[in-house]
Formats: structure tokens, sequence, C-alpha cells
């Protein structure tokens, strides 16, 4: 071996970690993130976002540097739930194209290294599927097992839309029950029926084979039920549905069932769930013994109050979970179905920009959703004009891509636009480098060039040991120092960075962290002020 060749590597090489560890994955909603010029030549606009749009705004992902994007349902669908109700699992809604946009979006989103990650919804079809034409048909057709069906209601369960709504529904045709957790026009498929599990397979495989990098599974927690247990009484009267109630063993086996579909195919092909179990100790038995999800969504993250206690008592109870069972977390702070963060709490950009810092220098893999890197609001509607039965239209505004007048959309979209969108749009964001945009774009490039960042140890401030893939996460402020109890959350990622947020009015000073702290990116509008983190703010520092 000559020196030109540089010398072999000593000992065993570790492999690269798989993209859905170190990726930062954005959401589409592909109804409102943009609707394509290309399209409107043979298709009138509609004011409803596609394909081609997403397609045309490729480059903005990329410019933030995202990895991945998950689109929200494209498949084809009614719309009762806006794509949640899916009539053909292998094919793509007109509204928003076909399989030859599907693909060149693919190919596009590839050619840029940015993974495809599509939404599959396993627990339910719309009742306009022709599974559940044939299965209402009668009792005896050869579908007739496919849904549940039941001659009385089994038990107490709400449907989530209308809220309060039971969930058991009678068909006349059929003279029987069927149960749907969701609106009236998606059935619940019947997992316990090999055929369903093999149909649905199948429907994986479809995509697989396409090239698709992975799924987001709706409710997949859902996907076995325990159809004799009813759910305690105070919160049917609350009106709360089953679905946080639906936690039943036998869907591990089938999530381990799904987990080998996508790992008898080549490249990392990966699931991140959609286990709505407000528990992290429930949550995480989804990711089994590293045979069952890659990711599930950590929804009792998203509802954390936007304070450092419960940040830090969401975070420390996450990771040790996740431990337990060896799983990758993630965080969100929003997408398509809750009202988008910088709304919940309370408007003030300051907090959008700390929470963003906090999102993007976790261990673990973030989702964005659309927009947030404008920091936008929910928009303003009025209840009657709502057109979702579960009342989320404000979340999913569309996307203003300028400030003129449409916001870069052809024609009027089908929902109003947020408030701001004068200056909250992406051509006046992407050109002021103070802006929102701009620091979630720092953060995600400097989380890109930073393996400590991706996959680095983990610990709280004033903790002696630390590690999220080695040795655990310590619990900080043992040795008295217990910055998190205040106002200030302050945590260490690997041996170089760590990260303050000081959620308070009152400047904190750096040196207090850890000696030879150097600010490297700010979430405030002041250019750093040597070692002060001034309050309302946060700041990632390395070590010198
Ligand atoms: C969760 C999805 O995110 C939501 O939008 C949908 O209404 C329900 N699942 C039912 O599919």
């Amino acid at each position: 071996m000559t020196d030109h060749c540089g010398a072999l590597p000593e000992g065993p090489v570790s492999a690269p970690p798989p993209w859905w560890k170190t990726a930062v994955v954005y959401q589409i909603y592909p109804r409102s993130f943009a609707e394509g010029s290309a399209r409107t030549g043979d298709h009138a606009a509609d004011g409803v976002g596609d394909l081609r749009g997403i397609i045309e705004h490729l480059d903005h992902i990329a410019w933030l540097g995202a990895d991945a994007l998950w689109l929200s349902p494209i498949f084809t669908s009614p719309m009762a739930d806006f794509g949640y109700d899916v009539s053909n699992f292998c094919d793509v809604d007109p509204l928003f194209g076909d399989l030859g946009d599907l693909d060149d979006l693919v190919a596009e989103a590839h050619r840029r290294g940015i993974q495809v990650i599509l939404d599959w919804v396993p627990n339910h079809t719309s009742i306009e599927h022709p599974w559940f034409q044939e299965s209402r048909r009668d009792r005896t057709n050869p579908k007739a097992a496919w849904y549940i069906w039941r001659d009385t209601p089994p038990n107490n369960w709400n449907a989530a839309f209308p809220r309060g709504d039971t969930a058991w529904l009678l068909d006349d045709t059929r003279g029987q029950y069927y149960l749907r957790s969701f609106c009236k026009e998606q059935a619940d498929l019947n997992w316990d029926n090999p055929d369903v599990e093999a149909a649905m397979l199948d429907t994986l495989r479809f995509w697989l084979d396409r090239g698709i990098d992975g799924f987001r599974m709706d409710v997949v927690h859902m996907i076995g039920k325990d159809l004799t247990a009813d759910d305690p009484p105070e919160a049917v009267a609350k009106q709360i549905p089953h679905v946080p109630f639906n936690d039943v063993e036998v869907t591990h086996e089938r999530l381990r069932r799904i987990r080998s579909v996508l790992d008898g195919y080549p490249g990392e092909r990966a699931s991140v769930g959609e286990v709505y179990l407000l528990d992290e100790d429930a949550m995480s038995r989804y990711y089994g013994d590293n045979d069952e999800l890659h990711l599930s969504f950590n929804f009792s993250f998203l509802w954390a109050e936007p304070t450092p206690a419960s940040f830090r008592e969401r975070i420390t109870t996450t990771l040790a979970h996740l431990e337990r069972v060896g799983g990758w977390p993630t965080w969100a702070l929003s997408n398509h179905d809750v009202p988008r963060h910088r709304q919940r709490h309370g408007r003030d950009e300051r907090l959008a920009r700390i929470t963003a810092l906090l999102l993007l220098t976790l261990p673990g893999t973030p989702f964005l959703y659309q927009g947030e890197e404008l920091g936008l609001l929910d928009a303003e509607i009025a209840d009657e004009a709502m057109i979702d039965p579960g009342r989320r239209d404000g979340c999913r505004a569309p996307i203003p891509w300028t400030a003129e007048p449409n916001h870069g959309w052809p024609t009027s979209p089908w929902l109003p636009f947020a408030p701001e969108a004068e200056h909250r749009n992406v051509a006046t964001m992407t050109n002021d480098t103070t802006s929102i945009a701009h620091l979630y774009r720092e953060l995600v490039h400097l989380r890109a060039r930073s393996p400590s960042l991706q996959t680095g140890s983990f610990s709280w401030v004033g903790s002696t040991s630390r590690g999220v893939e080695g040795g655990g996460v310590e619990d900080g402020g043992s040795d008295g120092e217990g910055f998190s109890d205040g106002e200030v959350l302050a945590y260490h990622r690997g041996d170089e960075w760590t990260v303050v947020a000081n959620f308070g009015s009152a400047s904190v000073e750096l040196d207090t962290f850890g000696l030879n702290l150097r600010s490297v990116l700010a979430t405030g509008l002041q250019p750093l002020q040597g070692r002060i983190v001034p309050g309302f703010s946060g700041v990632i520092a390395r070590r010198d």
C-alpha cells in the first residue's frame, strides 16, 4: 500500500446510518402546496395544489436543505376526508395528476437527493372503494368479511368525525352496522381477515416497485382491534374518539409482517407510523424489537406546553422509552391535523424560532410541516365556512409563494391564505437573510454538516454522562445546576455542541453552560452579542 492510496481503515468500518435517521423530513399537504403552471394548459386552474406544482417548487425544499418529503395522500379518493378516504390504493387521484406525474416527481426529487415518502392509509378505505361496494352488497359475497360488520354495535366507541358520533353505522343495503372510526365515508378494514392483510401488503409492493422510499402509515396502531373492549365512559361522554385508546397486541404481529415487506426491497425503505397514543411508553412499543416501525410520530411532544419544564419532561420521557426499545426518536410540532404551533404557542415569532432550534437539534428525525419555515399562523376561517369534517381548515391554508395577489397561485386557491401572507411568503422570506425561513435553513444545513447533531449523544446540561445511542440519557441538574427548571433549557449534543434555549425575558451568560462556548447560530434578530443569550432567544454554541 503506497501513501498516495491512503491508509486502510483500522478496525471494523461502521456502516453509515440509514437515511431516515439523519434526514430532515418536510411534509407536503399537496392540495395546499402549489398548483402547477405546466398543468394548467390542458387542465383549467382549479385552486387545488397538484404533483406538477410540487415538481415546480422542489427547489424550495432543496433550498431549505430537507432530505425527504412526505406527501399527504395523493391516491384516488372521493375526498370526503381530503384523500384519507382512498378508493384505489394503486393510482393517483386525477385532481393531483397521474402516475406519470408521480414518477417525474420521484425522479426530480431523487435528482436533488430528496427521498419520497407516501401516505398509506391501512385502517380504512372510502366506502366508494370497490372492496366496500362488494362487501356491503350482502353477507355472503367474496368480500363480505373484508370490513367490520355486526348486527348490533358491540362497544361504546366514538368516531372521530363529527365528534361525539357513534363509530357504528347501520348500512341499509346489508342490514348491518359497519365500523368507521373516522368519517361515515371511511369504513374500517377487517385486518383479522388474512385476505385483507395480503391485499394491503400488495399495495405497499406496488409503490415499492415504483421506487418509493417509504411510507407514513396513517393511524397504523389501529390495524388490530379488540371489539369487546369499551372505552372509558367518561371519555365517551366527553366525545373523545376511540383512536387514542386503541392499543392491542395483535397489531405488533401485523407490523412485523409489514416490516418484512419493506425489508425485502433493496435500499433503506422506511416506515413512519402515526401512532396516536398520547403516551411515550405505549408509542415506543410500536418499534418492536427493531422489527416493526422504523419511526413513530410522538404526539406527546407535539402537544407539550411551550415551556422549558414541559419540553424537558417530554424529551426525557421520550428518550428513556425509546432507549429501552432501541428506537429512533422523531420530533414534530405541526402537521395538517392540528393548529400550527405558532398559532398554539401564542403567535410570538421569537418562540417559533426557539422551537425551530429544538426541533432541529434534538437527537432524532425532525418532521417539518410545509409553511412552518415561514412562521405561518392558521388561516382565519369562520366556523360555518369550514369544509373539513374535522374543522382543520386553518392549518391547511395554501402556501403563499409571492407577495402578489394570489401569492403565486394561478387562481384563487381552495382555502384562504393565512394572515401576514404579504410578507410571510416564500419569495419575500428567502430574500431576507434575517427571516425565520433563513433560520430554518441554517439549522438544517448545520445539522447536515454535523454528525454530532445527526447521531451524536444527548445530555442535559449539568449531567455527568450522556448518550442516546450509547450510554442513555442522563437527567441533568442532579449536581444542582438545574438550568431547565426555570426559564432555560440547555443540552449538549456530542462533545461539540451546546444548545441553550432561553424562554425567559432576562439574558443569560453563555459561560454558565460550559467553558469556552462560542455561539455559532442564534435565533434572535440581534447579531450575536459575545457570550450572552438574550431573553426570548436561543443559541447553538460550539466548544472551542
Ligand atoms: C390521520 C390523518 O392525519 C387525518 O388527516 C385523517 O383524517 C385520519 N387519520 C383518518 O385517516
